[in-house]
């Protein structure tokens, strides 16, 4: 069954000149009808590589926002519409620029999980696999880093040199984990390696062999010697990495990080906003942005790209 629906997906888009761009926190059966697979910095830079004429992103509304910038001449529908990310909207543009006005030497970060709206008050965007990179090679010592304070002060370690300001937001599923389900977790499994995402909260990284995001951790895990780990972000990372790695043993380190507006894509709605690309019915649910906005929002996103690359 969920062969035959896989197959008629991967017939409408070669038909239709459909790309699929999947974040790794998709479930297995999506990753594998998909084109692109990755975290937030992979699917940017691939986003702005596709030639096809419709992108079909299964993943969260910024991320498709996203790719619309990028490539704003295409076709771009989000799987479900419903799909937000509460990060993402905990921050509005007036709130920032009343922060820039008070203190206007301060260059804006933006993390990448926010909106289009927001990114037209920020300097430069980044992901959590670029954000050390990026705020290390800025010249500007005098930072203000939006929204998650636990990335945020995860980078400000890496970073001594400067002056990082934070606010009070974050990504509500990675900073629900506790340090006392880590310590939990790691007397269940105590020759497991501890990954952890930079979304977690500090008491969570500090008992950690490793922190990165999602590709980070995906490439430690693969690369690693060693045969036991725990998870410490989303869920499907652990289920992804025990798909390619048989032979290794991945544990998740608590049962809330699942991402409810992730897990609202699933392989039928992938496979209705193929049929309606199709039939051109306008049931697909496409981001539309004004050339305005995408022209402003871009601005950081460009920055991004050139200081990460
Ligand atoms: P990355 O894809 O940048 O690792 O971010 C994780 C996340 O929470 C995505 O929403
Ligand atoms: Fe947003 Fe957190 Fe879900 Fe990522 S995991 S989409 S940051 S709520």
């Amino acid at each position: 069954m969920i062969r035959d629906i896989q197959d008629e997906i991967i017939r409408l888009k070669k038909e239709n000149d459909i790309c699929i761009l999947a974040h790794s926190y998709q479930g297995h059966e999506i990753l594998e009808v998909a084109d692109f697979t990755g975290d937030s910095y992979k699917l940017s830079v691939d986003a702005s590589k596709v030639t096809n004429k419709n992108i079909l992103f299964c993943g969260v509304h910024f991320m498709a926002e996203t790719a619309k910038m990028l490539s704003p001449d295409k076709h771009v529908y989000l799987a479900n519409p419903l799909a937000g990310c509460p990060m993402a909207e905990q921050m509005d543009p007036e709130m920032i620029t009343e922060i820039k006005n008070r203190e206007p030497d301060r260059k804006v970060v933006a993390y990448i999980n926010t909106t289009a709206a927001l990114k037209t008050v920020c300097d430069v965007c980044v992901t959590s696999s670029s954000a050390v990179k990026i705020v290390s090679s800025m010249e500007d010592k005098k930072l203000l880093f939006i929204p998650d304070c636990n990335l945020g002060a995860f980078v400000q370690k890496a970073c001594p040199d400067k002056d990082i300001m934070l606010l009070n937001g974050g990504c509500p599923v990675h900073a629900a984990v506790t340090g006392d389900e880590v310590r939990e977790a790691k007397a269940l499994h105590p020759g497991a390696l501890v990954l952890v995402h930079p979304e977690c909260r500090p008491e969570v990284s500090e008992q950690a062999d490793y922190v990165g995001s999602t590709a980070g951790i995906i490439n430690f895990a693969r690369k690693s010697e060693a045969r036991e780990f725990i998870i410490g972000t989303e869920i499907s990372i652990a289920e992804h990495l025990q798909y390619d790695c048989p032979d290794k043993r991945f544990y998740i380190m608590s049962k809330k990080i699942v991402c409810p507006n992730m897990k609202l894509t699933t392989l039928s709605e992938v496979y209705n906003t193929a049929r309606s690309i199709a039939a051109g019915d306008g049931e697909a649910f496409e981001i539309l942005m004004s050339d305005e906005l995408i022209a402003k929002a871009r601005v950081c996103i460009d920055e991004m790209l050139r200081l990460g690359g």
